[in-house]
């Protein structure tokens, strides 16, 4: 049997896909809808890792909105019907297809599960319930408990806390390598999802699982096929 009790997963590109309304935004935007999401997700992330760095926390959509705007700027982009098609996107999650069927298997197992993303408890709220997922997680953690992004040790020290496992039996799934990194950095047992087929971070980890997907992964581990 697995040495796991609890799976916590990180959320955005490991449970949730966004449904990215490309066609509209190119019509939007004079065909860069693709260098406009790379500008503003790169942001993104880099603002919840510098305003960590400063000590000055804004929550998730504020980050997000703010590094939208920075990347409508950066290509002389005027137009606010551009942030009224993305922001939703994120309260419109989608899960990948093989996630309810992973989860219903953890649940089946008797395993605890748990999503801990630096999104707010809002947009956590709402992706669960657009996905369907609310009979498959147990607890919802969000970096706003803590008021500091991943991968500051003290977000995945919050969740481990709080979920009520031994923190030897807990494993962490994500696909962001950088958070497997912060996890396995703060003493998690780590899983990469890695989706993309990318080369690992050169950031110190212990990865105990890669896998291409969570079904992927519960064969690895032996734990069936979903
Ligand atoms: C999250 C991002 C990092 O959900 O995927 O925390």
């Amino acid at each position: 049997m697995t040495a796991y009790d609890g799976f916590l997963f990180d959320a955005y590109g490991t449970l949730f896909r966004l449904e990215l309304p490309n066609e509209q935004l190119d019509a939007l935007t004079d065909g860069r809808a693709n260098v406009l999401m790379d500008i503003w997700r790169s942001r993104q992330l880099q603002y919840t890792w510098l305003r960590s760095l400063m000590q000055r926390h804004v929550d998730f959509e504020q980050i997000t909105l703010e590094a939208l705007h920075f990347a409508m700027d950066f290509l002389q982009i005027r137009n606010e019907a551009v942030p009224q098609l993305l922001m939703p996107i994120y309260l419109r999650a989608n899960c990948f297809d093989e996630v309810p069927k992973v989860l219903d298997s953890l649940k089946q197992l008797g395993k605890k599960t748990a999503i801990l993303s630096n999104g707010t408890p809002r947009m956590l709220q709402a992706g669960v319930a657009n996905a369907g997922l609310q009979d498959k997680i147990d607890h919802l953690f969000s970096v706003e408990q803590v008021g500091i992004f991943k991968p500051d040790p003290r977000v995945y020290q919050m969740a481990i806390d709080q979920l009520q496992v031994e923190p030897a039996r807990i494993l962490f799934v994500s696909s962001n390598a950088w958070d497997v990194a912060g996890a396995s950095s703060a003493g998690l047992s780590v899983a990469w999802v890695n989706r993309n087929g990318h080369p690992p971070e050169r950031l110190p980890a212990n990865v105990t699982y890669e896998a291409r997907d969570l079904k992927d992964l519960l064969e690895k581990m032996k734990l069936g096929h979903p």
